[in-house]
Protein backbone atom coordinates (compact mmCIF):
# COMPACT_ATOMS: atom_id res chain seq x y z
CA UNK A 1 0.00 0.00 0.00
CA UNK A 2 1.20 3.29 -0.94
CA UNK A 3 -1.00 6.91 -0.10
CA UNK A 4 -1.14 9.77 -3.04
CA UNK A 5 -0.42 13.11 -2.54
CA UNK A 6 -3.91 14.21 -1.60
CA UNK A 7 -3.59 11.08 1.81
CA UNK A 8 -5.95 8.41 -0.50
CA UNK A 9 -4.80 4.96 -0.22
CA UNK A 10 -3.54 3.61 -3.43
CA UNK A 11 -2.92 -0.57 -3.05
CA UNK A 12 -0.56 -1.35 -6.48
CA UNK A 13 -1.57 -4.85 -5.40
CA UNK A 14 -5.70 -4.52 -5.01
CA UNK A 15 -7.48 -7.65 -4.40
CA UNK A 16 -11.26 -7.11 -5.21
CA UNK A 17 -10.34 -6.25 -9.05
CA UNK A 18 -13.95 -7.31 -11.12
CA UNK A 19 -16.36 -6.89 -7.74
CA UNK A 20 -18.42 -4.80 -7.67
CA UNK A 21 -19.46 -3.06 -3.62
CA UNK A 22 -22.43 -1.11 -2.64
CA UNK A 23 -22.12 1.31 0.36
CA UNK A 24 -25.17 2.73 1.87
CA UNK A 25 -24.12 5.88 3.80
CA UNK A 26 -21.55 6.06 1.33
CA UNK A 27 -21.23 9.83 2.00
CA UNK A 28 -20.66 10.01 5.80
CA UNK A 29 -17.88 9.66 7.48
CA UNK A 30 -17.33 6.30 7.54
CA UNK A 31 -19.66 5.79 4.40
CA UNK A 32 -16.92 8.05 2.66
CA UNK A 33 -13.77 6.00 4.16
CA UNK A 34 -15.31 2.80 3.50
CA UNK A 35 -15.77 3.80 -0.63
CA UNK A 36 -11.90 4.78 -0.53
CA UNK A 37 -10.98 1.95 1.10
CA UNK A 38 -12.81 -0.02 -1.13
CA UNK A 39 -11.90 1.40 -4.60
CA UNK A 40 -8.05 1.21 -3.61
CA UNK A 41 -9.03 -2.59 -3.75
CA UNK A 42 -10.15 -2.22 -7.01
CA UNK A 43 -13.48 -2.62 -6.07
CA UNK A 44 -16.42 -0.65 -8.57
CA UNK A 45 -17.82 1.19 -5.69
CA UNK A 46 -21.44 2.32 -5.44
CA UNK A 47 -21.58 5.31 -3.16
CA UNK A 48 -25.21 4.87 -1.78
CA UNK A 49 -26.55 8.73 -0.52
CA UNK A 50 -30.04 8.99 0.79
CA UNK A 51 -30.15 13.39 1.64
CA UNK A 52 -26.23 14.02 0.51
CA UNK A 53 -26.85 13.78 -3.18
CA UNK A 54 -23.80 16.45 -3.94
CA UNK A 55 -21.30 14.32 -1.84
CA UNK A 56 -21.98 11.03 -3.49
CA UNK A 57 -21.28 12.73 -7.06
CA UNK A 58 -18.50 14.18 -5.47
CA UNK A 59 -17.14 11.08 -4.06
CA UNK A 60 -17.97 8.63 -6.98
CA UNK A 61 -15.63 11.37 -9.58
CA UNK A 62 -13.02 11.90 -7.35
CA UNK A 63 -12.25 7.72 -6.77
CA UNK A 64 -12.69 7.02 -10.59
CA UNK A 65 -10.11 9.45 -11.12
CA UNK A 66 -7.88 6.30 -9.27
CA UNK A 67 -5.44 4.00 -10.75
CA UNK A 68 -7.56 0.80 -11.27
CA UNK A 69 -9.82 0.81 -14.39
CA UNK A 70 -13.54 0.62 -12.14
CA UNK A 71 -17.04 1.86 -12.52
CA UNK A 72 -17.59 4.13 -9.92
CA UNK A 73 -21.43 5.77 -9.54
CA UNK A 74 -23.41 7.67 -6.71
CA UNK A 75 -26.82 5.65 -6.21
CA UNK A 76 -29.77 6.98 -4.07
CA UNK A 77 -30.65 4.14 -1.66
CA UNK A 78 -33.15 4.71 0.82
CA UNK A 79 -32.65 2.06 3.32
CA UNK A 80 -36.29 3.10 4.49
CA UNK A 81 -37.83 2.67 1.54
CA UNK A 82 -38.12 -1.59 0.36
CA UNK A 83 -40.27 -0.29 -2.79
CA UNK A 84 -37.10 1.93 -3.70
CA UNK A 85 -34.62 -0.73 -2.89
CA UNK A 86 -36.29 -3.59 -5.37
CA UNK A 87 -36.02 -0.85 -8.37
CA UNK A 88 -32.16 -0.32 -6.92
CA UNK A 89 -31.70 -4.22 -6.95
CA UNK A 90 -32.85 -3.43 -10.86
CA UNK A 91 -30.66 -0.99 -11.37
CA UNK A 92 -27.39 -2.37 -10.39
CA UNK A 93 -28.12 -5.44 -12.54
CA UNK A 94 -28.79 -3.12 -15.38
CA UNK A 95 -25.66 -1.36 -14.98
CA UNK A 96 -23.29 -3.69 -13.52
CA UNK A 97 -24.73 -6.92 -14.18
CA UNK A 98 -23.62 -8.19 -11.00
CA UNK A 99 -23.12 -6.89 -7.10
CA UNK A 100 -20.37 -8.67 -4.65
CA UNK A 101 -20.60 -7.26 -1.44
CA UNK A 102 -22.98 -4.89 0.71
CA UNK A 103 -21.81 -2.46 3.31
CA UNK A 104 -24.61 -1.58 5.65
CA UNK A 105 -22.95 1.92 6.67
CA UNK A 106 -26.07 3.93 6.86
CA UNK A 107 -27.32 4.74 10.34
CA UNK A 108 -29.20 7.54 12.43
CA UNK A 109 -29.01 8.62 15.90
CA UNK A 110 -29.36 11.26 18.66
CA UNK A 111 -28.04 12.39 22.06
CA UNK A 112 -30.28 11.59 24.34
CA UNK A 113 -29.31 11.03 27.94
CA UNK A 114 -29.92 7.76 28.84
CA UNK A 115 -31.87 9.03 32.52
CA UNK A 116 -33.97 10.90 30.16
CA UNK A 117 -36.70 8.79 29.02
CA UNK A 118 -39.12 11.42 27.91
CA UNK A 119 -36.26 12.93 25.53
CA UNK A 120 -36.68 9.21 23.78
CA UNK A 121 -39.90 10.05 22.00
CA UNK A 122 -41.84 7.39 20.54
CA UNK A 123 -40.73 8.87 16.67
CA UNK A 124 -37.21 9.13 17.23
CA UNK A 125 -37.69 5.30 18.51
CA UNK A 126 -39.22 4.77 15.06
CA UNK A 127 -36.37 6.18 13.18
CA UNK A 128 -33.53 4.63 14.36
CA UNK A 129 -35.11 1.26 14.58
CA UNK A 130 -36.57 2.15 11.12
CA UNK A 131 -32.91 3.50 9.96
CA UNK A 132 -30.82 1.07 11.79
CA UNK A 133 -32.30 -2.72 12.16
CA UNK A 134 -35.00 -2.76 9.15
CA UNK A 135 -32.79 -0.84 6.61
CA UNK A 136 -30.30 -2.74 6.73
CA UNK A 137 -32.51 -5.89 6.69
CA UNK A 138 -34.60 -4.88 3.50
CA UNK A 139 -31.48 -3.59 1.94
CA UNK A 140 -29.88 -7.75 2.57
CA UNK A 141 -33.54 -9.13 1.36
CA UNK A 142 -33.46 -6.58 -2.03
CA UNK A 143 -29.95 -7.33 -3.12
CA UNK A 144 -29.97 -11.16 -2.44
CA UNK A 145 -30.49 -12.66 -5.28
CA UNK A 146 -27.75 -10.40 -7.00
CA UNK A 147 -25.43 -11.30 -4.47
CA UNK A 148 -26.00 -15.29 -4.30
CA UNK A 149 -25.66 -15.07 -8.15
CA UNK A 150 -22.07 -14.01 -7.89
CA UNK A 151 -21.03 -17.03 -6.42
CA UNK A 152 -19.31 -15.81 -2.65
CA UNK A 153 -21.33 -12.55 -1.49
CA UNK A 154 -20.76 -10.48 1.34
CA UNK A 155 -22.62 -7.94 3.97
CA UNK A 156 -20.94 -6.32 6.12
CA UNK A 157 -23.22 -4.97 8.83
CA UNK A 158 -21.51 -1.68 10.48
CA UNK A 159 -22.39 -2.07 14.06
CA UNK A 160 -20.95 -0.52 17.38
CA UNK A 161 -19.34 -1.32 20.43
CA UNK A 162 -22.45 0.42 21.78
CA UNK A 163 -24.42 -3.12 21.17
CA UNK A 164 -22.16 -4.82 23.79
CA UNK A 165 -21.83 -2.12 26.33
CA UNK A 166 -24.93 0.05 26.03
CA UNK A 167 -23.37 3.13 26.18
CA UNK A 168 -24.00 5.27 23.29
CA UNK A 169 -25.67 8.33 22.19
CA UNK A 170 -29.24 7.01 23.44
CA UNK A 171 -30.57 4.04 24.73
CA UNK A 172 -32.28 3.13 21.30
CA UNK A 173 -29.18 3.57 19.33
CA UNK A 174 -27.37 0.94 21.76
CA UNK A 175 -30.41 -1.27 21.34
CA UNK A 176 -30.55 -1.04 17.33
CA UNK A 177 -26.68 -1.88 17.19
CA UNK A 178 -27.71 -5.05 19.70
CA UNK A 179 -30.32 -6.12 17.48
CA UNK A 180 -27.72 -5.68 14.16
CA UNK A 181 -25.61 -7.70 15.66
CA UNK A 182 -28.05 -10.38 16.71
CA UNK A 183 -29.55 -10.29 12.84
CA UNK A 184 -26.04 -10.41 11.53
CA UNK A 185 -25.71 -14.10 12.79
CA UNK A 186 -29.24 -15.04 11.92
CA UNK A 187 -28.48 -13.35 7.78
CA UNK A 188 -25.30 -15.92 8.42
CA UNK A 189 -27.10 -18.82 9.20
CA UNK A 190 -29.55 -18.35 6.91
CA UNK A 191 -27.82 -17.29 3.74
CA UNK A 192 -25.04 -19.57 3.74
CA UNK A 193 -23.15 -20.55 2.07
CA UNK A 194 -24.18 -18.09 -0.81
CA UNK A 195 -23.16 -15.34 1.42
CA UNK A 196 -21.59 -14.51 4.54
CA UNK A 197 -22.88 -12.14 6.50
CA UNK A 198 -20.53 -10.12 9.21
CA UNK A 199 -20.13 -7.29 11.18
CA UNK A 200 -17.63 -4.70 11.97
CA UNK A 201 -17.82 -3.22 15.38
CA UNK A 202 -16.01 0.32 15.57
CA UNK A 203 -15.74 2.12 19.13
CA UNK A 204 -15.65 5.74 18.55
CA UNK A 205 -14.65 6.90 15.68
CA UNK A 206 -13.05 10.49 14.95
CA UNK A 207 -15.12 11.57 12.15
CA UNK A 208 -15.55 15.34 11.19
CA UNK A 209 -18.37 15.23 13.20
CA UNK A 210 -17.19 13.73 16.37
CA UNK A 211 -14.16 15.96 16.01
CA UNK A 212 -16.77 19.16 16.63
CA UNK A 213 -17.96 17.40 19.79
CA UNK A 214 -16.78 18.61 23.50
CA UNK A 215 -13.33 18.28 23.42
CA UNK A 216 -13.08 17.40 27.12
CA UNK A 217 -15.76 14.55 26.51
CA UNK A 218 -13.70 13.65 23.30
CA UNK A 219 -10.72 13.15 25.59
CA UNK A 220 -12.48 11.41 28.32
CA UNK A 221 -13.53 8.49 25.71
CA UNK A 222 -9.66 8.86 24.82
CA UNK A 223 -8.70 8.05 28.30
CA UNK A 224 -11.27 4.90 28.62
CA UNK A 225 -9.67 3.79 25.74
CA UNK A 226 -6.55 1.25 26.29
CA UNK A 227 -4.49 2.24 23.10
CA UNK A 228 -4.90 5.78 24.29
CA UNK A 229 -6.55 7.05 21.14
CA UNK A 230 -10.19 7.37 18.95
CA UNK A 231 -9.82 4.97 15.71
CA UNK A 232 -9.38 7.28 12.86
CA UNK A 233 -11.78 6.21 9.78
CA UNK A 234 -9.79 4.66 7.53
CA UNK A 235 -8.92 2.41 10.40
CA UNK A 236 -12.84 0.99 10.35
CA UNK A 237 -12.72 0.98 6.60
CA UNK A 238 -9.44 -1.52 6.11
CA UNK A 239 -11.28 -4.13 8.79
CA UNK A 240 -14.37 -3.78 6.31
CA UNK A 241 -11.62 -4.61 3.68
CA UNK A 242 -10.34 -7.67 5.40
CA UNK A 243 -13.78 -9.11 5.62
CA UNK A 244 -14.21 -9.55 1.84
CA UNK A 245 -9.81 -10.16 2.00
CA UNK A 246 -8.59 -12.08 4.20
CA UNK A 247 -11.31 -13.30 6.87
CA UNK A 248 -12.90 -15.24 4.19
CA UNK A 249 -14.19 -18.17 6.13
CA UNK A 250 -15.80 -15.93 8.67
CA UNK A 251 -19.46 -15.52 8.62
CA UNK A 252 -21.96 -14.46 11.62
CA UNK A 253 -18.70 -13.20 13.37
CA UNK A 254 -18.59 -9.20 15.21
CA UNK A 255 -15.30 -7.95 14.51
CA UNK A 256 -14.16 -4.98 17.13
CA UNK A 257 -12.21 -2.01 16.43
CA UNK A 258 -12.40 -0.49 19.05
CA UNK A 259 -8.46 0.11 20.68
CA UNK A 260 -9.84 -2.38 23.12
CA UNK A 261 -12.53 0.20 25.00
CA UNK A 262 -14.52 -3.27 25.45
CA UNK A 263 -12.15 -4.25 28.10
CA UNK A 264 -12.28 -1.06 30.40
N1 LIG B 1 -18.78 7.74 14.00
C1 LIG B 1 -18.69 6.88 15.00
O1 LIG B 1 -18.03 7.14 16.01
C2 LIG B 1 -19.37 5.53 14.90
C3 LIG B 1 -19.08 4.58 15.85
C4 LIG B 1 -19.68 3.33 15.77
C5 LIG B 1 -20.56 3.06 14.76
N2 LIG B 1 -20.85 4.02 13.83
C6 LIG B 1 -21.80 3.66 12.76
O2 LIG B 1 -21.20 3.93 11.52
C7 LIG B 1 -22.21 4.24 10.56
C8 LIG B 1 -21.83 5.54 9.84
O3 LIG B 1 -21.76 6.56 10.82
P1 LIG B 1 -21.01 7.97 10.56
O4 LIG B 1 -20.30 8.31 11.79
O5 LIG B 1 -20.31 7.94 9.27
O6 LIG B 1 -22.29 8.93 10.49
P2 LIG B 1 -22.79 9.93 9.35
O7 LIG B 1 -21.64 10.69 8.80
O8 LIG B 1 -23.91 10.69 9.98
O9 LIG B 1 -23.33 8.96 8.24
C9 LIG B 1 -24.57 8.34 8.36
C10 LIG B 1 -25.04 8.02 6.97
O10 LIG B 1 -26.28 7.34 7.05
C11 LIG B 1 -27.04 7.77 5.95
N3 LIG B 1 -28.48 7.62 6.19
C12 LIG B 1 -29.22 8.10 7.22
N4 LIG B 1 -30.51 7.77 7.05
C13 LIG B 1 -30.59 7.06 5.89
C14 LIG B 1 -31.64 6.44 5.17
N5 LIG B 1 -32.91 6.47 5.60
N6 LIG B 1 -31.33 5.77 4.03
C15 LIG B 1 -30.06 5.72 3.58
N7 LIG B 1 -29.03 6.32 4.20
C16 LIG B 1 -29.29 6.96 5.35
C17 LIG B 1 -26.69 9.22 5.70
O11 LIG B 1 -26.88 9.47 4.31
P3 LIG B 1 -27.12 10.95 3.70
O12 LIG B 1 -26.04 11.84 4.30
O13 LIG B 1 -26.97 10.74 2.23
O14 LIG B 1 -28.49 11.38 4.09
C18 LIG B 1 -25.23 9.28 6.12
O15 LIG B 1 -24.38 9.18 5.00
C19 LIG B 1 -23.52 4.30 11.31
O16 LIG B 1 -24.22 3.09 11.16
C20 LIG B 1 -23.07 4.48 12.76
O17 LIG B 1 -24.01 4.00 13.66
C21 LIG B 1 -20.27 5.25 13.87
Amino acid sequence: MTVATDNRPINIQPKLINQVALVTGGAGGLGAAICDALAAEGASVIVGFNQSAEVAHALANRLSSGLHSQHHRAMAVSVTDSAGLANLANDIDQHYGQLNMLVNCAGTTRFVAHSDLDGLDDALIDEILAVNVRGPFATARALRPLLVRCGAGLIVNISSIAAASAMGSNIMYCASKAALDNMTKSLARALAPAIRVVSVSPGLVDTEFVKSLDPKWREEQVMRTPLARLAVPAEVAQAVVATATHFRFSTGTVFAVDGGRGLA
